[in-house]
C-alpha cells in the first residue's frame, strides 16, 4: 500500500495542531464528497467507480485492445487533457525508457493535445504507409484540438486503406447520447465507448478513456483498478491528511506545491496530477498552484530557485522505493573520475541518498516536505496513486471553498479563439476583439 508522511511539512510555518485543526473541516468534506451533497455532484461518479467497474467492461476493453494489436503498428489517442493526460502518464511510467526506439508489436502514439502543425505532419509522415488505427476521445465530442487532429488522421486513414476498413480501426470514446463526436460515430459505425456522464475528464482515467489506450499500450487494466478499488476501499487516513495538510500550508502562505519525483518515468504522471488540482481547485481567485520536477534533472536548474527562492513553495515528493533493474557502478583502477568511493553500489542507492540528503536541504531551506512512498511502479501502484490523489482532490476542493468538478476558466480561451477564427455564432464576440487588436 502507498505511504504518506506530513512529517518533514511540519515545524517551519504549519504545526502537527494546525493540520489537527483542520481536520474536522476535512472529515466534513470527505463526507460531503461521499454522501454527494456538495457543488458538482453531478460529476462525482469516480467515487464509486474503480470497485464498480464489471469484469464485462473490462472484458470488453481488452478485447478491443487486443483487435488493435493484432491489427496496427501504431494505434493513435487523440484526446486533450483529462481525454490525454490519465493515459499518457500510466502508459510511460510503465514503459521501457526508450520503448520508442525498440520494436514493438503496437505502439501508442498521441495527438490532438496541442495544435502544433509541425507535430501533426511529422506525425502523419510517420503514418504514411504504415498500418495504423485510431481512439478518438472527447467528452464533449466538440473539443477544437482533438477534433483537428482526427479530421486530419481519419482522412489519411480512409485514403489508406479505404472507408470500410479504417472504421473498423477507428475507435470512438465519448458521451452515451450528445455531441458532434458521438454523431460522427453512429454515422461512421465506429465501435464506442461510452464516458459516464457523471464523470469529468481529469476523473476519468479508470474509464475506457484511459484504460482501452493503457491496454492497447499492452498493461494490465485489471491490475490497475484492483490497485485503485484497494485505495476506494481502505479507510480515508491517507487522503485525508494530504488534503488537509497541503490547506494548511496553503493558509501559511504556500501557494505553490511541486510534485517531484526521482525517476523519469513519472514525468507524465506529474503532468496529469497538475491537471487534476490545478484545473480542479484554481477558481475564485483561489487554489495552489500545481508545479512539478524531475529530480535529479531538475536538481540542475530549478533546484537553485527551491533551495533559495521566495519561500511560498512547499514539496510533495513521490518516492519509489525498488528501481526494478539492477545496475552497479563498477571499480575503476585508474580512478580518475574519482568515483571508486560509491563503486559497488547501485545507482538507484545514489539516488536514493540524493532525495534524502535533498528532502533535508529543502526542509533546511524552508521548504515544507510531504512524503508518499510507493513500494515500485506497477499497475497496482499506480492505481492506488492515481484514486488517492482524485479522491484528496475531491476533499481539498470543498476544504478550499470551490466546485472541483468544473472549469469555467477554460472557456475564456475558447471563446476568444472562435472569435478570432469567426466561427458561425461568434460574430459579435468577433467584431468586440479585432476592435481590440486594432487598438
Ligand atoms: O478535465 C476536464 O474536464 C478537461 O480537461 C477535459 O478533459 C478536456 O478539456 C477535454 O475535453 P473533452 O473530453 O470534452 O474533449
Amino acid at each position: 500500500m502507498i505511504k504518506i508522511s506530513n512529517k518533514a511539512a511540519l515545524g517551519s510555518v504549519i504545526s502537527a495542531e494546525d493540520v489537527a485543526r483542520i481536520m474536522p473541516q476535512a472529515c466534513k468534506a470527505l463526507e460531503t464528497l461521499e454522501q454527494g451533497t456538495g457543488a458538482g455532484n453531478d460529476f462525482i461518479g469516480w467515487v464509486n467507480l474503480p470497485g464498480s467497474i464489471t469484469q464485462d467492461t473490462l472484458s470488453q476493453i481488452e478485447e478491443v485492445a487486443s483487435s488493435l494489436r493484432e491489427t496496427c503498428e501504431y494505434v493513435v489517442t487523440i484526446g486533450i487533457g483529462g481525454s490525454y493526460l490519465g493515459a499518457k502518464a500510466v502508459i510511460e511510467a510503465l514503459s521501457d525508457n526508450f520503448a520508442a526506439y525498440k520494436p514493438a508489436k503496437t505502439k501508442v502514439l498521441f495527438a490532438g493535445n496541442n495544435i502544433g502543425e509541425d507535430y501533426l505532419s511529422d506525425l502523419m509522415n510517420l503514418l504514411r504507409d504504415r498500418r495504423f488505427g485510431i481512439i478518438v476521445i472527447s467528452k464533449s465530442g466538440t473539443t477544437t484540438e482533438p477534433a483537428i487532429a482526427f479530421r486530419l488522421l481519419k482522412e489519411l486513414l480512409e485514403q489508406q486503406v479505404g472507408k470500410k476498413v479504417a472504421a473498423q480501426r477507428i475507435v470512438a470514446i465519448t458521451d452515451e447520447h450528445k455531441g458532434a463526436l458521438r454523431n460522427l460515430a453512429t454515422e461512421e459505425g465506429y465501435k464506442t465507448f461510452v464516458i459516464p456522464s457523471n464523470v469529468g475528464g481529469r476523473f476519468s482515467v479508470l474509464t475506457p478513456v484511459g484504460l482501452l489506450p493503457i491496454a492497447v499500450a499492452g498493461f494490465d487494466i485489471r491490475k490497475l483498478v484492483a490497485g485503485a478499488t484497494e485505495i476506494e476501499k481502505a479507510d480515508n487516513q491517507l487522503v485525508l491528511l494530504y488534503a488537509a495538510t497541503r490547506n494548511a500550508l496553503y493558509r501559511a502562505g504556500k501557494k505553490t506545491e511541486i510534485l517531484v519525483n526521482y525517476n523519469p518515468k513519472l514525468h507524465y504522471f506529474a503532468e496529469w496530477w497538475k491537471q487534476l488540482y490545478g484545473e480542479s481547485e484554481g477558481k475564485e481567485n483561489k487554489g495552489i498552484f500545481t508545479a512539478s520536477v524531475d529530480f535529479t534533472t531538475d536538481l540542475h536548474s530549478m533546484g537553485q530557485w527551491i533551495q533559495e527562492g521566495e519561500r511560498t513553495i512547499f514539496e510533495t515528493v513521490i518516492s519509489v522505493e525498488k528501481a526494478d533493474n539492477e545496475v552497479i557502478i563498477p571499480f575503476d583502477d585508474a580512478n580518475l573520475d574519482a568515483l571508486n568511493y560509491i563503486a559497488g553500489k547501485r545507482v538507484d542507492e545514489v539516488n536514493k541518498m540524493a532525495e534524502l540528503g535533498t528532502r533535508i536541504a529543502h526542509q533546511d531551506g524552508g521548504v515544507p516536505n510531504l512524503l508518499i512512498q510507493i513500494p515500485e511502479i506497477s499497475e497496482k501502484y499506480l492505481g492506488q496513486l492515481i484514486y488517492f490523489f482524485e479522491k484528496a482532490c475531491g476533499v481539498s476542493g470543498y476544504i478550499l471553498g470551490v466546485n472541483p468538478f468544473n472549469q469555467p476558466g477554460v472557456e475564456a480561451y475558447k471563446k476568444n479563439m472562435f472569435a478570432l477564427l469567426k466561427k458561425p455564432g461568434y460574430e459579435a464576440e468577433s467584431q468586440a476583439i479585432l476592435a481590440r487588436i486594432d487598438k
